[in-house]
């Protein structure tokens, strides 16, 4: 199956992201965000979300097309977010892409959020080894997989969280402690400084009768807010609270990540998402290294939703010879992790 230049087009949050593809490479991308329009209600409003996609594709196509010197009649196919995420979010940019792929009659692919997140790597590291651990940790998931071809192959679970995403712990200590939203990045830049070890806080399931993949972070949220709770009147150490706190997660976190390539002898992992960027994924090189694993990091600006990434996923499905999207498909705004494609017909190439 030949190549062409993929546009891909992801809006299923508050990011609207554009990226051009081909072959592997990225040619340009562009991003637009309305996280400040949600900052003073702690957390992304899905209407506000919805029309700022709405204002923002046109022009956000426009910018990657730009940067990448190309123009419209240039796009071969169009790669789309369809789930999970926000469905009025996702709408709007289903729509835009059935527009920009029936007009000029080029396949559509109907991608899945996450499997862009780990196919963001492949433009900055090449193609992926097969297989691969993959570590996904968002705002909305945290899951341990096998990824063997990513394009084609069903995507193996290792474990999930059995309640609250990384990410989200970050986003609600984070406001427990009265730092801005999104709490990630807050959080990172609030531990600068800070004693890793100044609180202790528990590493959840990580006993020997644990289930050895599984995540939890309500139990880890909870206590970040006890421990808040015990400083009424006094100034926080929020330093300390936030090393401690990213500590603890990057922690369990890379622990079973790294007992995950141990146990199914695989030599990379691959650590994805937006909680990727943190700082103490450090931890996670210093794991690897100790276990002769190699570990890759998309760079940071391609660890948060991008549209580059949903690109990527396009590019894979098109060179592997997948079924385009059907006319009418729709989103899907609680779609599992089983195939990189969302829609059936992709998943029998
Ligand atoms: O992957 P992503 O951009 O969106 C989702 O698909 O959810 O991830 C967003 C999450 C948020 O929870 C945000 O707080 C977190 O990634 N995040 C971080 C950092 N940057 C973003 N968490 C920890 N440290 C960071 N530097
Ligand atoms: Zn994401």
């Amino acid at each position: 199956m030949g190549s062409a230049v993929v546009l891909g087009i992801e809006s299923s949050c508050d990011e609207t992201g554009t990226g051009l593809v081909r072959d592997g490479r990225l040619l340009g991308h562009a991003l637009a965000s309305s996280m400040a329009e949600h900052a003073r209600f702690g957390g992304v409003v899905p209407e506000i979300a919805s029309r700022a996609h709405l204002q923002s594709l046109r022009p956000v196509v426009r910018r990657a097309l730009d940067d990448a010197g190309l123009r419209m009649s240039d796009i071969g196919a169009v790669a789309v977010t369809t789930g999970p995420g926000l469905s009025g979010a996702l709408q709007v940019g289903l729509a835009g892409a059935k527009s920009l792929a029936y007009a000029p009659d080029v396949p559509l692919y109907g991608v899945h959020h996450l499997a862009g997140h780990v196919a963001a790597d492949t433009l900055e590291h090449g193609p992926l080894p097969d297989p691969c651990v993959v570590l996904i940790v968002s705002g909305g998931h945290t899951s341990l997989l096998l990824v063997r071809d990513l394009a084609c192959d069903p995507i193996t679970h290792l474990g999930d969280t059995l309640d609250d995403a990384a990410g989200e712990c970050f986003d609600k200590v984070a406001r427990v402690f009265g730092l801005p939203y999104p709490g990630g990045p807050a959080i990172d830049r609030a531990a600068r400084g800070g004693d890793p070890g100044g609180v202790a806080f528990p590493r959840p399931l990580t006993g020997s009768r644990d289930a050895p993949y599984a995540f939890s972070f309500s139990g880890l949220k909870t206590a970040a807010a006890r421990w808040a709770e015990r400083h009424p009147g006094t100034r926080l150490p929020v330093a300390d609270g936030a090393a401690s706190l990213q500590e603890a997660i990057a922690d369990v976190l890379t622990r079973k990540a790294v007992a995950a390539c141990a146990e199914f002898g695989v030599g990379t992992l691959v650590v994805v998402g937006g909680v990727a960027a943190n700082t103490r994924v450090a931890l996670a090189e210093e794991r690897c290294l100790a276990a002769g694993i190699t570990l890759r990091v998309p760079p940071l600006g391609l660890c948060t939703d991008n549209g580059a990434m949903i690109a990527a996923v396009g590019d894979l499905l098109l060179r592997a010879g997948a079924e385009p999207a059907p006319l009418d498909v729709s989103v899907d705004p609680s779609a599992p992790l089983r195939f990189a494609a969302l829609h059936p017909g992709a998943r029998a190439a």
